[in-house]
């Protein structure tokens, strides 16, 4: 590892029901070091954003997690942490990618190619007060696979043109997420946000958008993120804030 802690400490499994579970229920038995990984070769019960399923097929894709201690940043504002690993795995991805026009990320983290997932990412903090006390951050990567089911998907494989191992993804990922929880940790937010809107997918064009609450659409352009991590989209003539509940991509 080319890491100072981030996967130092490395737990891998053959068979769990969730990475995220397996380390919630380490954090409940007692102390664990910051950075622990936990991998998996196959999640039971993968699970992704807003209660949703993450299915992949045994062993063809990378899927793991990490514990932190981001004691640092105050609860409301841990929308800050999203885009530490949005762009983590965006400049992980930049290296392999045949073109990098494509390689977008999706507010708040899913990793984008060509108009299509092909990473996402599952934060689970423990709160105390106002301020994070853990935070459990769970990452799929669809490296050979994804399920056929989605056609707003794709993977690395297909991408590249030839099968990856994907446990060799590994250093490099924990490597560049890492380096911008650093400079987080550091005080340099407004750096990690100005990389993480200029690689936002969607950023600035007209676009077409479901607004959850009475299922309408509108159109829109994305302006940016707001101070507390709530995505700017600019509706006729007029800035609108939305969670990642209200609003839906189309
Ligand atoms: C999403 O985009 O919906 C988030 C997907 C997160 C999936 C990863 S796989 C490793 C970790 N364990 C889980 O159960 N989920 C996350």
């Amino acid at each position: 590892m080319k890491t100072m802690f981030l996967g130092q400490n490395l737990v891998a499994l053959g068979q769990v029901d969730s990475t995220n579970l397996y380390l919630q229920r380490m954090l409940a038995a007692g102390n664990v070091v910051e950075g622990t990984v936990v991998t998996a070769r196959e999640q039971t019960q993968g699970r992704g954003q807003m209660g949703t399923e993450w299915l992949t097929s045994p062993g063809e894709n990378l899927t793991f997690s990490f514990v932190l201690y981001p004691k640092f940043i105050p609860a409301r504002e841990q929308y800050q942490l999203n885009l530490v690993l949005a762009l983590g795995l965006y400049n992980t991805f930049a290296n392999l990618v045949p073109d990098i026009r494509l390689l977008k990320v999706k507010w708040p983290n899913d990793i984008y190619y060509n108009g299509k997932k092909i990473a996402g990412i599952l934060t689970e903090c423990g709160i105390a007060g106002s301020w994070i006390q853990h935070a459990i951050v769970g990452i799929g990567i669809n490296v050979n696979a994804y399920p056929t089911a989605l056609e707003t998907a794709s993977c690395l494989k297909d991408i590249c043109g030839k099968t990856i191992e994907p446990d060799s993804l590994l250093p490099d990922i924990l490597y560049h997420i890492e380096a911008q929880y650093l400079l987080l940790r550091g005080g340099q937010f407004d750096k990690i946000k100005t990389n993480y809107i200029r690689n936002l997918y969607r950023y600035q064009e007209e676009c077409l958008f479901e607004r959850m609450s009475d299922e309408s659409t509108f159109t829109g352009q994305i302006l940016g993120i707001g101070i507390d991590g709530r995505l700017a989209v600019a509706i006729q003539g007029k800035v609108n804030y939305f969670y990642i509940k209200e609003l839906k991509y189309l």
